[in-house]
């Protein structure tokens, strides 16, 4: 059997067979029990179609629905099937999301501020809704996996693949194709996913036991980011960044958020005091986090906010993928004290230090990449420094830029103190890393000057990419 085995909650299914996807296809309507609820997530979105304008559209038109909903928290009591659970968490998400939002939406369609949100969740939606939540063992409140994004899609042509012009929303805000594009390229990209815990597991699994031939893995793996990659930058193309305010307000967490929330929400019914749970983002997505695990960018994170937010996050997460990270990284510390560069280094292993050297390039080149998404998307959208997870954006990202490139300095010293290696493609990986670490630094060394001047601006970001060949959108 191998070290890593078991992650599995019967939706999600942490191996190489499904990588970070769902098991199967998620539901994409609730079973007729909950018909009124589904009706009432039906007519919501901002834009229903080309004629038609939906309950978010109109102010205050969500609450009379929303309030003759009725209370499902005996029904949800009964249910035992991981996939209606699963939907069912999706469902209240969205709608106890909308319901809240709503008028920081409309205060942003007026002046483009975010408005004050409500702050009291009715009884008929936070009973069932943490009922719910409890049974999937997570925080009341939209996430990334069960709700927004992993959970959350549906093919248009069942026989395509999951490609993102071939997969829609189950459940949306705005309704709009950006909202559509934004969120299923997450999905797109983690279709790899499964190589990529493919990859980790085999490594793991060799190394321990006494194996020194990892390098296929490592190659593996490295092919599988740089894919991702080529993926990631689809976004460009999927979402127009200046649409992303369509829906950006509907994501936002609670936690982080007092201007919009107070002290809070209450949950009617269930707590008596105001809860503050974190907002659905891309940081809650599973392959950076275990890639830098895997790779051993951990080990380089700064002691700043952001590194705590990212440990903060893990909690944000499937039991399963929490568990799964957690044995990751108590295994790669059971490889060697230093994780897999030092293993691969007392090893004598040139050509697999090559490898672990291109992935660390890729995942350089996702966040780097990744930085101009929050520039376009963000930065230029907004004054509203605060991101939907909670943080304050501006100065945290960057950093773990520089993590991934001291990696990288120590991988090349390490690959230079045996000596490089005569595999070809091995050595060619090593040799453009070593020509290109230079401009990697001066570019880092210059996006974190910009951010600590006080008239920061996207373009400035841009340009700055631009010069050194690293602009994301060509
Ligand atoms: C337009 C596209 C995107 C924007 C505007 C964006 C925005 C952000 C922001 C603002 C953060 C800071 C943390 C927070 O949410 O509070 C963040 C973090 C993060 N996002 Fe995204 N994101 C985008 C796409 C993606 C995609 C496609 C993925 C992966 C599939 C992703 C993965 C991550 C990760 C792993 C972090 C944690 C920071 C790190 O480890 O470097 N994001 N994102």
């Amino acid at each position: 059997m191998s070290i890593l085995s078991n992650y599995s909650d019967g939706f999600f299914d942490v191996s190489a067979a499904h990588g970070f996807l769902p098991t199967k296809a998620p539901m994409v309507k609730l079973p007729a029990t909950y018909s009124d609820l589904q009706n009432v997530l039906d007519a919501m979105p901002v834009v229903l179609n080309e004629k038609e304008f939906g309950l978010l559209h109109t102010p205050n038109a969500i609450v009379a629905p929303v309030l003759a909903i009725e209370n499902h928290v005996e029904a949800i009591e009964k249910e035992t099937d991981i996939f209606v659970l699963q939907a069912l968490f999706r469902s209240y998400s969205f709608l106890a999301s909308a319901y809240l939002l709503e008028p920081s939406y409309q205060q942003f369609k007026i002046d483009g501020k975010y408005g004050k949100a409500r702050n009291v969740l009715p009884k008929n939606i936070a009973m069932p809704f943490c009922k719910v939540a409890d049974k999937l063992d997570v925080f009341a409140w939209l996430d990334y996996h069960y709700a927004y994004s992993l959970g959350n899609y549906r093919k248009l042509d069942a026989s395509g693949d999951l490609n993102w012009e071939n997969i829609t929303m189950c459940n949306k805000f705005s309704g709009q194709p950006d909202e559509v594009g934004f969120i299923m390229l997450h999905v797109d990209i983690n279709r790899y996913s499964a190589d990529l815990v493919g990859s980790v597991m085999q490594t793991l699994q060799a190394l321990s036991n006494g194996e020194k031939n990892v390098a296929p893995f490592l190659e593996k793996n490295w092919e599988t980011m740089k894919q991702m990659n080529i993926r990631r930058k689809e976004m460009w193309k999927a979402s127009r960044w200046q649409r992303y305010n369509d829906f950006r307000i509907f994501i936002m967490g609670v936690k982080g958020n007092t201007d919009l929330f107070g002290d809070g929400v209450t949950y009617e019914g269930v707590w008596d005091e105001p809860k503050a749970f974190r907002g659905q983002t891309g940081a809650q997505d599973d392959i950076i986090p275990m890639q830098d695990i895997f790779s051993g960018v951990i080990f380089y994170y700064p002691e700043n906010e952001l590194t705590k937010y990212l440990l903060d996050l893990r909690l944000y997460r499937p039991k399963c993928v929490q568990h799964f990270f957690s044995d990751l990284q108590s295994s790669m510390k059971g490889v060697h004290p230093k994780g897999l560069m030092g293993k691969l280094l007392d090893n004598k292993d040139a050509k697999s230090l090559c490898f672990l050297l291109g992935i660390l390039e890729e995942i350089y080149h996702f966040r780097n990449g990744h930085w101009q998404f929050v520039q376009k998307y963000i930065m230029a959208n907004t004054k509203y420094a605060i991101a939907t997870g909670g943080t304050p954006i501006t100065s945290w990202i960057p950093n773990q830029i520089l993590s991934v490139i001291h990696q990288m300095e120590d991988v090349a010293a390490a690959i230079a103190s045996i000596g490089a290696p005569s595999d070809t493609l091995a050595l060619s990986i090593y040799e453009k890393n070593i020509s290109l670490l230079p401009t990697k630094r001066g570019l880092i060394d210059g996006q974190l000057a910009l951010i600590h001047k006080n008239d920061f601006s996207a373009e400035a970001v841009f340009a700055l990419n631009q010069k050194f060949g690293y602009d994301d959108t060509e």
